[in-house]
């Protein structure tokens, strides 16, 4: 029998400090009815505290994970964390992350797929243990986004928010776990979603951070479009592709950037929206976080067996969907 990739357990981690929609009128030029209408947030966390980052945030979910699990540090072979708020350039915040949780077995590296990471992140895993290869694998997903936000910017200082998850994968025996994936990548995206200096094109001078060019610019209306109809598009092709219908679902996990972007999604699936995570309001979008932190929130009322489509649209721009048949 195929062996399978089964989510077997699952923590996270969100920063005690919030930052809320009322906070934010004394920022910027905005409201607490425009942000909550057009998005659906109404606060987030924020990591303070100098020198911390991604990591920090990232090692509290893994080491709570360990210890949910009674997982030994030792037993873990690889560790992915999918982020685009590295700790730091290099080297990669997954090597930060296992030292922190005192991971000394493993192997470990970060993927870089926007606000698709985890998915990104989950689809590769999964290969080394369907492979055989690996028996316990862990899979984060993490981003510290104050950290590149600039906070005097209203078209993206409202969406933003830190967190962290962190999913154990292990073998299962063919009958539940990762059943499939579909993602996708578009470079042409970049436009339209990126830092604009910091990389190699464009290193670090006065006069990029003059310019505010190390914080995310979006044209969101142009990303709104995109991440609509993809996401929903994505989602609907995973059913068909396995011939899931609405009323085999259990459950939507979509990447948290937009409520409207969520409902086209759950309508596209013809699934009603009570069978949809969200937590969007609490937490806003946290990046490669947003849909560990739904699992994890929700971990109390899945049952094994359940049909889960998670899905994701992002910065790449980078989408897809993959099929969870929940494992216990
Ligand atoms: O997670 C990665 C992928 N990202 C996404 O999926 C995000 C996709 N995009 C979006 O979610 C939405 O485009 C936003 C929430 C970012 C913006 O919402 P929108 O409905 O597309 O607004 P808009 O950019 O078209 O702006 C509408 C108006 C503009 O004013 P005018 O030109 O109509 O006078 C903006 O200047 O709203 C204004 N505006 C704001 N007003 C108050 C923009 N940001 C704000 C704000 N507060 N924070």
């Amino acid at each position: 029998m195929k062996i399978r990739a089964a989510i077997t357990g699952i923590d996270g981690y969100v920063p005690p400090d919030l930052l809320t929609n009322k906070e934010l009128e004394q920022m910027v030029d905005t409201s607490d009815e425009w942000i909550l209408s057009r998005t659906g947030i109404r606060e987030r966390h924020i990591l303070k505290g100098e020198n911390r980052g991604t990591s920090d945030m990232a090692a509290e979910a893994v080491k709570g994970l360990l210890k949910k699990t009674h997982t030994s540090p030792d037993e873990i072979e690889l560790l992915i964390c999918a982020t685009v708020t590295a700790d730091l350039h290099f080297p990669a915040t997954a090597n930060i992350i296992s030292h922190k949780a005192g991971i000394k077995n493993a192997w470990s590296y970060d993927i870089n797929a926007a606000c698709s990471g985890f998915l990104f992140a989950l689809a590769t895993a999964c290969q080394f243990v369907e492979s055989g290869l690996y028996k316990k694998v862990i899979v984060v997903g993490a981003d510290k986004m104050s950290a590149i936000v600039d906070y005097t910017n209203r078209d993206t200082c409202v969406l933003f928010g830190d967190a962290a998850g962190a999913v154990l994968l292990e073998p299962a025996s063919g009958e539940e776990g990762i059943m499939d994936f579909i993602l996708r990548t578009d470079g042409s995206g970049e436009e339209f979603l990126h830092m604009k200096a910091g990389g190699s094109r464009r290193p670090p001078s006065y006069e990029t951070i003059d310019a505010k060019e190390h914080c995310v610019f979006q044209e969101g209306q142009s990303v709104f479009k995109f991440a609509v109809t993809k996401m929903a598009d994505v989602s609907a092709e995973i059913m068909e592709k396995n011939n899931l219908k609405s009323e085999d679902i259990s459950w939507l996990v979509p990447h948290q950037a937009n409520m409207r972007i969520i409902d086209a999604t759950a309508r596209r699936m013809g699934i009603s929206k009570d069978q949809v995570m969200i937590n969007i309001d609490k937490y806003g979008n946290t990046t490669a976080a947003t849909i560990p932190l739904c699992l994890w929130e929700w971990e109390k009322r899945l049952h094994k067996g359940d049909n889960i489509i998670l899905a994701a649209f992002g910065g790449g721009f980078t989408w897809g969907s993959i099929w969870v048949k929940w494992a216990y």
